[in-house]
């Protein structure tokens, strides 16, 4: 039995019921956040919380993480998950109305909604052989910085992955590369960890943020900045973060070797930092 977080109680997963009018079912009005529990740890907490805030004040959604101890919701929800590591969803919907129309309704409280399930890591031998990936325009809106769940390019940019054997797909847009499907991209070239700037194209990732704090940490040099495909195409290492992903190399792009094809030394010394901040490796 999964434990769900609903609207101020909790309940079995398969118990809850949702209205067909609300507005994340009817709309994708609503925003969420996935958090990694590594033991009983949470990675980032308040990073994700603060995140969650922001895409909902982004929207307009009147709902304050703190004052509805969404932290604390977090860890009963991972608590109850029996898995050694565990991810947890958290979503906050605009409510559910009593009919339909696309402004916002009066007086209709957030559909609050969480449940946690197991993490399931990419494996040692996956990640020192490296991944695929496959890129694709980026047709998604102008406020991707917003956690929306609203994620019909994602959906159908992660099946095209998966379809062509590869991890993820890498957008790109106008010449330039965002991020991916449900994971921001780094490149390596000539020692420096290059990235896309966090601005509205793309989602501000908290572990795209771990991992530039690590590579600031070990004196690497950091370019927040417009990357082209060109440059990805070229690059020396290419690797893409998650929560759940974590951070991967990416050996081959469109079936071209990234390189020299495996992953690279930039790429080690970063996941060695990373794998030692949540105690493992
Ligand atoms: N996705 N970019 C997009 C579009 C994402 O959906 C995600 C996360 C990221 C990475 O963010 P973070 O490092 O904070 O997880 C970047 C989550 C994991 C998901 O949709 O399941």
């Amino acid at each position: 039995m999964t434990l769900a977080y609903w609207n101020g109680s909790y309940a079995p997963l398969d118990q809850v019921k949702v209205s067909p009018l609300d507005r994340g079912f009817v709309f994708g009005d609503g925003v969420y956040e996935v958090v990694a529990f590594y033991g009983t740890e949470p990675f980032e907490i308040d990073a994700h919380l603060a995140r969650l805030g922001r895409s909902l004040s982004a929207l307009r959604i009147a709902l304050d993480p703190a004052a509805e101890r969404l932290g604390e919701v977090l860890r009963r929800l991972r608590a109850d998950c029996g898995a050694a590591d565990a991810t947890v969803y958290l979503q906050v919907t605009r409510g559910a109305p009593d009919t339909r129309g696309h402004a916002f309704p009066a007086n209709t409280r957030p559909t609050v909604f969480g449940f946690a399930s197991p993490l399931s890591r990419l494996k040692p031998d996956a990640l020192a052989a490296g991944f695929a990936a496959v890129t694709a325009p980026d047709i998604r809106w102008q406020r991707c910085d917003i956690k929306a769940i609203a994620l019909l390019p994602a959906v159908l940019s992660a099946q095209f992955a998966k379809e062509n054997g590869a991890l993820e797909t890498i957008l790109h847009r106008d010449g330039l590369v965002t991020e991916c499907s449900s994971s921001n991209v780094l490149i390596v070239r000539e020692g420096r960890v290059v990235t896309p700037a966090a601005d509205h194209r793309i989602l501000d990732g908290i572990s795209r943020q771990v991992v530039l704090r690590i590579a600031r940490g070990i004196g690497l040099t950091v370019e927040e900045r417009d990357v082209t495909l060109d440059e990805l195409r070229t690059a020396d290492e290419v690797w893409v973060t998650s929560t759940t992903k974590e951070v991967a190399p990416v050996v081959s792009l469109d079936g071209a070797a990234v390189g020299q094809g495996r992953p690279g030394p930039v790429w080690r010394r970063i996941r060695g930092a990373f794998d030692a901040l949540i105690n493992r490796g």
